[in-house]
């Protein structure tokens, strides 16, 4: 115990228990250490059967001695007691995503991007595999694993603690040779590997039960378990990639942190190369696509990081990515397989969607049994027929699709496929627009209803909880729902009747639409389901319009003097209202007490104190983060570049400014230290 730095007070202590106490320490350190080198480093030094006797002594020991077992004993990763839900963690640092590339070119053009940022030629990466699992932050305390959680939105996730420590690659103690820091919060991934997926998919299929997709989401399914004695049954793996937060300063540069975290026994990623040059990138890039196959996990590209910290801050981030990493994704797989049938499926807009029913075929990892054919003129313009040999291509989360027929000599073939004259669900004629064949029975087709219904009740729209696919199907199915505002016409009796639901269930679904009647007006808008109108046309016609009134009385011409609204968004939007039943409907949800809130109506653009106003940031800002002061600026009417011309505003220079302080300096544009630059904010703002 004495050689543990971490532990500050073991308090004094008889003989015997004393000795105990120190058989205990050893015995959890001889684990650690061997468990470290089996699940971190693969390369074990003891036989099975020598581990297991160690174990079990310390099993029988701890045994005899409850009240001395810790937490961070490695027999403490056998899962706890259920839980009734996963409880929620705010991060202590938002997690960020990567921005995905594919071409090479766009590579390139990132990697000037970087130059042209940082001032300078020479930039160094480091670059690593990107796993294909899902993210979690790890915290120590003291060296001592205590919380762990889901990536979530990025600012809270859930609580995956005890399943985590499931985990045997993730050390429950850090070495304490190294020094980590008193408080430690670290980012990784979580995944599978796969022959241990395939094993628990036949494990899952014997039993059964439904097997897993795909090797993510069986990570996925396995580490968000409210039973963590099912987790600690299955075989996941961490790698670690990001130091969140320590004490005192950072590594200074992304390839010590790495190092540093592999000291502190956390596992990071073997496979990692420093490159000097956007080439060097390129080739690790190749080199690792290459060997993709023959790794014992899935990953889905390279992720690209400028290695210096300074300059990591620097670049700063964009809203949901920093600007100094990019995740560079390999092509995707291709395999080929036979289409066994063609059958036509019907979205919540009425779309008819041809599919196509493959034999199943594995890409990389992922049995793919079916994959979307698009329209109509997408099946004749690949000209697949039942029947055919056809390659598909599967790039990670995208549904697989095919690519291409690949013909096959002196094969007999089908006829061509033609879109049927009548919806395959409620047997209404089938119209067409373009490309596109829809099925005309609007909310009288069954699917068309039970897609609008999900679609309104769904997260980014009303977000009613509760209100699934399920439970959709069931309230359409009995007739209880034949249009949207119906739902607030639903009776605890009405819900009872229905299979799955209880007391509790009803109550917890009724409150939930109950909470729904207050609404903002682009989720409302955005819930309606106007085909072309998603989440940001909903947002920008509510700044722009302020109540459902005015947006429902604006003309084609009208909705076109928008920026961002074009012929076909006006097109859908005039039609959908002018439609009687829409506005029936529209009319019933208000007066069954939907309030849809207004909002005021945006100041207009040439009224910002900073309209026409160009800025342009160099250097580091110590106050604000980059970010948080282009945004600031932009609020107020102006726009940031990154280039200093004879028509640049104002040039922020900050601390270790570049050479646009001195391109600012030629041309003679008006330089603002970031003191002044603050002092202007404040006037502006009046404040
Ligand atoms: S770094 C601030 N490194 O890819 C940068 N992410 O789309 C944070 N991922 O959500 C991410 N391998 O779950 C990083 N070596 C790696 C990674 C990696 C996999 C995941 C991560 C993230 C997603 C980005």
């Amino acid at each position: 115990m004495q050689d543990d730095p971490f532990n500050k007070n073991p308090g004094p202590t008889p003989d015997i228990a004393h000795s105990i106490q120190e058989r205990l320490a050893h015995l959890k350190k001889e684990i650690r250490h061997h468990d470290h080198l089996y699940y971190v480093k693969d390369r074990p030094e003891l036989s099975d059967g020598e581990y297991d006797r160690l174990f079990l002594e310390l099993v029988e020991l701890e045994r005899a001695h409850p009240e001395l077992v810790t937490s961070d004993s490695p027999t403490q990763r056998v899962g706890a007691a259920p839980l009734d839900e996963l409880g929620k963690i705010r991060h202590e640092r938002p997690m960020l995503s990567l921005d995905s590339l594919i071409d090479q070119g766009d590579v390139l053009a990132f990697d000037q991007r970087m130059k042209r940022e940082l001032e300078t030629n020479q930039i160094e990466y480091t670059v690593e595999p990107k796993f294909d699992g899902l993210s979690v932050e790890l915290v120590y305390d003291q060296g001592s694993f205590v919380r762990g959680s889901t990536r979530g939105d990025g600012t809270t996730g859930e609580d995956v603690t005890i399943n985590l420590r499931t985990i045997r690659s993730l050390p429950l103690q850090l070495q304490a040779i190294a020094h980590p820091s008193a408080h430690l919060v670290v980012r990784g991934e979580v995944y599978m590997r796969l022959d241990d997926f395939h094993a628990l998919n036949r494990r899952m299929t014997e039993r059964g039960d439904d097997a897993f997709a795909n090797p993510r989401n069986a990570a996925a399914g396995s580490l968000r378990q409210l039973d963590s004695h099912i987790t600690a049954d299955r075989p996941l793996v961490v790698t670690c990639y990001e130091v969140m937060a320590m004490d005192g300063p950072l590594p200074s540069s992304h390839w010590d942190e790495l190092e540093a975290m592999a000291l502190w026994g956390l596992p990071v990623p073997s496979l990692r190369r420093r490159c000097e040059t956007i080439d060097d990138v390129m080739g690790f890039h190749h080199e690792t696509e290459q060997e993709r196959d023959n790794l014992a996990y899935e990953i889905d590209g390279v992720v690209v990081k400028v290695n210096r910290r300074d300059w990591q801050e620097r670049l700063g981030m964009k809203s949901r990515s920093p600007r100094w990493a990019i995740a560079y994704k390999f092509a995707p797989r291709k395999e080929i397989t036979v289409v066994q049938n063609i059958v036509v499926s019907v979205g919540r807009t009425g779309t008819l969607t041809p599919l196509a029913l493959l034999r199943p075929a594995e890409v990389g990892g992922v049995t793919i049994s079916r994959a979307t054919l698009h329209n109509a003129d997408e099946v004749a313009r690949k000209d697949i027929r039942v029947g055919d040999t056809v390659k598909v291509e599967r790039a990670g989360d995208v549904i697989p699709a095919i690519a291409e027929r690949v013909p096959v000599p002196g094969e007999s073939r089908s006829a061509p496929f033609t879109m049927p004259s009548h919806c395959p669900v409620c047997r209404s004629a089938v119209a067409r627009q373009g490309a596109y064949f829809y099925c005309t029975g609007q909310a009288a087709c069954p699917a068309q209803l039970k897609g609008a219904i999900e679609h309104f009740a769904s997260k980014s729209a009303l977000n009613i909880e509760g209100l699934g696919k399920r439970t959709v199907a069931q309230l359409v199915d009995q007739g209880l729902v034949r249009d949207l505002a119906d739902l607030y016409q639903l009776s605890r009796e009405q819900l009872l009747k229905l299979e799955g639901f209880a007391e509790r269930s009803s109550t917890l679904l009724l409150d939930a639409i109950t909470r729904s009647k207050t609404v903002s007006l682009d989720r409302f808008l955005m819930g309606l389901g106007i085909r072309q109108v998603g989440q940001h046309i909903a947002k920008v016609l509510a700044r722009e319009f302020g109540s459902l009134d005015a947006i429902m009385s604006a003309d084609r011409d009208r909705l076109q003097t928008i920026m961002e609204i074009g012929p076909e968004i006006s097109a859908s939007l005039v039609s959908y209202f002018q439609e009687n039943s829409n506005r029936r409907v529209i009319h019933r949800l208000q007066e069954l007490g939907l309030a849809i809130e207004e909002i005021p109506v945006a100041q207009s653009e040439a009224s910002l104190p900073f309209s026409g106003k160009s800025f342009v940031f160099t250097g580091g800002l110590a106050g604000l983060g980059r970010d948080e002061a282009k945004t600031l600026v932009e609020r107020l009417g102006a726009t940031v570049s990154s280039s200093v011309s004879k028509r640049t505003g104002y040039v922020v220079a900050g601390a270790d400014p570049g050479s646009k302080l001195d391109q600012a300096r030629n041309l003679g544009v008006a330089i603002l230290s970031e003191d002044e630059f603050l002092e202007l904010l404040k006037k502006q703002r009046g404040i």
